[in-house]
C-alpha cells in the first residue's frame, strides 16, 4: 500500500498543512519521484529525473509532506534570462489542495533570483486544469503547436514575465 492513500491524505494537507515544505530534489527522492511521475501521467524516463538533479539542481523541487513526496516540479534556465517549467506533478489523491500552486509559487521565485525575466511552459491543449492553475499565476497564452505530444495532441505554450 502506497503512504499516503484514503482519509490520512486529506488530513495531510488539511489540518496540519504548515506539514508542507518545499525543497530541492534529493536522490534519495529517486523512486518516489519516479512512482509520483507515472501516477501523474508523466511517461518519462526515470533518467530524466537524474539529469535534472544533475543540471539544474537549483530548479528541481519537491513538495514533501510528512516525509513523503507530494509533488514536483522540473524547471530549468534555458537562456541566462528564461526559465522553462518542464513538468509539474501532485499525487492524485493530493491533487486540488495547493501543493502545485505552493511549487510553482517557490519555483518562480527562485527564477527571479536567478535573473529571469521569462517563464515559459507548454501544456497539453485539453489539461484545463493545469491551464487554470497556470492563468491563476499570471501565465498568458504565447502561441500553440499541432501535434506537439507524440499522441498527436496539441501543446499552448504559455509566458510569464517576472
Ligand atoms: C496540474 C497539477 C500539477 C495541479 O496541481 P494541484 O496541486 O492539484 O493544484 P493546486 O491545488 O495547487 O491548484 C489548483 C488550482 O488549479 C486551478 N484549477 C484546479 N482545477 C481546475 C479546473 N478543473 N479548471 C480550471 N482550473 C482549475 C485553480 O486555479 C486552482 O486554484 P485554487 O487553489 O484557487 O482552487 C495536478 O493536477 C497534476 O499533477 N496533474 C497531472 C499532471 C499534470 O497535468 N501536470 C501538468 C503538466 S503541464
Amino acid at each position: 500500500m502506497r503512504p499516503m492513500e484514503g482519509k490520512d491524505e486529506m488530513d495531510l494537507l488539511g489540518t496540519r498543512n504548515d506539514s508542507l515544505k518545499i525543497r530541492r530534489f534529493e536522490p534519495r527522492d529517486f523512486s518516489e519521484a519516479v512512482s509520483l511521475d507515472a501516477e501523474a501521467g508523466g511517461g518519462h524516463d526515470p533518467y530524466l529525473l537524474t539529469y535534472f538533479y544533475e543540471n539544474y539542481p537549483t530548479t528541481f523541487l519537491v513538495a514533501e509532506v510528512s516525509g513523503t513526496i507530494a509533488g514536483m516540479v522540473l524547471g530549468f534556465r534555458q537562456s541566462p534570462m528564461e526559465g522553462r517549467i518542464f513538468w509539474l506533478a501532485v499525487r492524485s489523491g493530493l491533487q486540488g489542495q495547493g501543493v502545485g500552486r505552493r511549487l510553482l509559487t517557490e519555483l518562480l521565485e527562485i527564477f527571479r533570483r536567478l535573473g529571469v525575466v521569462d517563464v515559459i511552459l507548454e501544456v497539453r491543449a485539453t489539461n484545463k486544469r493545469a491551464q487554470g492553475l497556470y492563468v491563476d499565476l499570471g501565465f498568458e497564452i504565447f502561441t500553440t503547436a499541432k501535434n506537439y505530444y507524440p499522441d498527436g495532441e496539441g501543446a499552448i505554450i504559455m509566458r510569464r514575465s517576472l
